[in-house]
């Protein structure tokens, strides 16, 4: 016989501890319990429990690999731990939240020594190992085996969901090379954009909110329709990005991929560039710091016009600017910390400049009233906030997406008694951060942030 009563009490009872198990899953927000990192949804192959001595470090790739090695080094990558803006940041995050912020901020920062569990706290910093103090390194690279990002709630590329096997075998986009050192692995993973993107979209906050958005925002571009990915603009010399971004096709870079090697026809670089002068120079690397500014004075076209806007008295300019050659949004990723500005004045024909907006006053604080593309980021409050463990969204994000463009009027009274002509002048300006910013983290030994021309360009008004 069959006991159907059982059933029949048993249905709902599965039914609601279905629904408890699902609304607990639903209320942490996260999918969490497989990630020993979390929220870093990096995995170990394997599960293991890896040591340093797990990992070559990278002046032993260089003995073979000379020419990558002199890339790499300086780059923001060797430089992810070694940042004072982020030993500072995460020092406060770890201090505010009691430490319950656990390896949110080192993963992608020092993955090995998060990995090895050598850094788990500020204090580890003082003393921490070579290998671990290298940041994003050959060694953590190359052992990248695979990535799950299709098995995350986000179903995309963030916070590290790959999974590491450091080892015997470096992975690599030939599969037809031959090393005594090492066994060599073709990975299709290091050609795609993926790959990058799985550290540059990250989502933090309470709410798992993606603040730094630029594999998304390249998702969407048309450089991801043409196929052209990440290591095209930034592993290539930059001298070739007009050409990759305009073209929308690789340029061949034929070199060789280690010293003992024939050459081949095409081989990525490893500078990594993106748009940080600023640090690169303080942390002694000049030569990232040049290929920063050529990249920034590459990224933006600007053009001035007398506005079809009529307003009896004034005299309205209109600026545009068009993002020609990076890849995603411009400015991508911390964009709540990103400054790019426009900074714009009138001038008659004495040399008296009778308006402006943008202007940067005495203390580095840029103008009020001036034109920023950037992000305003507000915690769960509301409240502004640049730390990124209490963003929970943007109040707004203005930046200029993938080959578009953005028109902002100015609208001034030229004065009965200036010279004719009168010349408008703009400039597309950028810097890392805020005065305010490094004046908040440094106090009095805080550096002067420069800031850099990207574009500019001028109007005669008869
Ligand atoms: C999923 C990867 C990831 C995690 C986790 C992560 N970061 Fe970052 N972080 C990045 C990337 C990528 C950049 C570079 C973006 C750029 O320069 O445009 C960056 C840059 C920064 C910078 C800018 C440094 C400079 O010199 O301008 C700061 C500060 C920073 N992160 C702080 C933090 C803090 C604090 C946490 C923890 C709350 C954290 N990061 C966690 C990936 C990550
Ligand atoms: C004793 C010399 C030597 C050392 C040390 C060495 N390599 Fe190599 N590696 C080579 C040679 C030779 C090649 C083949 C290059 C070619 O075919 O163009 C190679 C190829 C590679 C490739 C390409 C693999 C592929 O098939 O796509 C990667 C990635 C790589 N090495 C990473 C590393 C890393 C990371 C380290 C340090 C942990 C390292 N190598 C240390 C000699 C070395
Ligand atoms: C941020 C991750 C990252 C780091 C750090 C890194 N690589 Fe690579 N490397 C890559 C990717 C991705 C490619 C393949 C690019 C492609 O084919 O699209 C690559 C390619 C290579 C190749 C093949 C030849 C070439 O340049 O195309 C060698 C060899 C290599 N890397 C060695 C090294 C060594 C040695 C270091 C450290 C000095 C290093 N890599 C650091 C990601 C990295
Ligand atoms: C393990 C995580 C990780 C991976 C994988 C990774 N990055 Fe990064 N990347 C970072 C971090 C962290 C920083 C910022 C360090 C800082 O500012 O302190 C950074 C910085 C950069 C910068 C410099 C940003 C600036 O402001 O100048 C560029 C460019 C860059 N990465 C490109 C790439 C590309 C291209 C790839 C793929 C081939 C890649 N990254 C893969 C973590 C990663
Ligand atoms: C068509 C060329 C191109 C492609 C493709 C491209 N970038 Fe960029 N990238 C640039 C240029 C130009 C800049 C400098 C302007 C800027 O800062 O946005 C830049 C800047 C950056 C920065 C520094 C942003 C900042 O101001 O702090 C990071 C990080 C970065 N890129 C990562 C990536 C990643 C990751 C991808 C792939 C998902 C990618 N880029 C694809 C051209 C490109």
């Amino acid at each position: 016989m069959k006991p159907r009563g059982r059933y029949i009490w048993a249905a709902p009872a599965l039914i609601a501890a279905a629904l408890i198990f699902a609304g607990a899953n639903i209320s942490t927000g996260s999918d969490n319990s497989e990630y020993r990192f979390f929220p870093n949804l990096l995995k170990i192959t394997g599960d293991r429990q890896v040591t340093v001595n797990d990992f070559t470090g990278p002046e032993t790739c260089g003995a073979c690999h000379q020419g990558i090695h002199e890339q790499w080094e300086g780059s923001m990558h060797a430089n992810s731990f070694k940042d004072p803006v982020w030993q500072k940041k995460w020092k406060m995050a770890f201090e505010e939240t009691g430490g319950t912020i656990g390896t949110e901020c080192i993963g992608c920062h020092s993955p090995i020594g998060m990995m090895t569990d050598r850094l788990v706290a500020p204090a580890d910093m003082e003393n921490l190992d070579n290998i671990s103090a290298n940041g994003v390194q050959c060694d953590y690279c190359h052992s990248i085996d695979s990535t799950h990002y299709q098995k995350t709630r986000a179903l995309e590329p963030h916070n590290m969901a790959v999974a590491i096997d450091p080892g015997q075998i470096k992975r690599g986009p030939f599969g037809d090379s031959e090393a005594s050192f090492h066994d060599s692995v073709y990975s299709q993973l290091h050609t795609s954009a993926e790959f990058c993107g799985n550290c540059h979209n990250v989502f933090h906050g309470s709410t798992g909110f993606p603040i730094e958005r630029t594999y998304d925002e390249w998702r969407h571009s048309v450089y991801a329709r043409n196929g052209i990915v990440c290591q095209d603009c930034h592993m290539a010399p930059v001298d070739n990005l007009p050409e990759v971004a305009a073209t929308l096709k690789r340029v061949p870079n034929p070199g060789y991929a280690s010293e003992i090697a024939d050459e081949r026809p095409h081989i990525y670089t490893h500078e990594f560039v993106g748009g940080n002068f600023v640090m690169s120079r303080l942390l002694g690397s000049e030569k990232s710091a040049v290929i920063a500014e050529k990249r920034l004075k590459a990224a933006a076209r600007m053009s001035l016009s007398a506005s079809a806007t009529r307003s009896p008295g004034l005299t309205v300019v209109d600026v545009k600017v068009e993002n020609i050659a990076a890849g995603h949004n411009l400015p991508t990723s911390l964009t709540e910390l990103r400054q790019m500005w426009l900074d714009v004045r009138a001038e008659d024909a004495a040399g008296r400049i009778f308006w402006s907006s943008g202007a940067v006053d005495e203390k580095g604080a840029i103008d009020s009233k001036a034109v920023i593309f950037n992000s305003l980021a507000v915690d769960d409050f509301g409240q502004p906030t640049l730390k990124p463990w209490k963003i929970s969204h943007f109040a707004y994000n203005k930046t200029i997406p993938p080959k578009g463009h953005a028109v902002e009027s100015f609208a001034f009274v030229i004065p009965a008694d200036a010279k004719k002509p009168v010349t408008v002048r703009a400039e597309l300006n950028y810097r890392s951060f805020d005065q305010s910013v490094a004046d908040a983290l440094f106090g009095d030994a805080a550096p002067r942030v420069p800031k850099i021309i990207m574009t500019a360009a001028e109007l005669k008004l008869d």
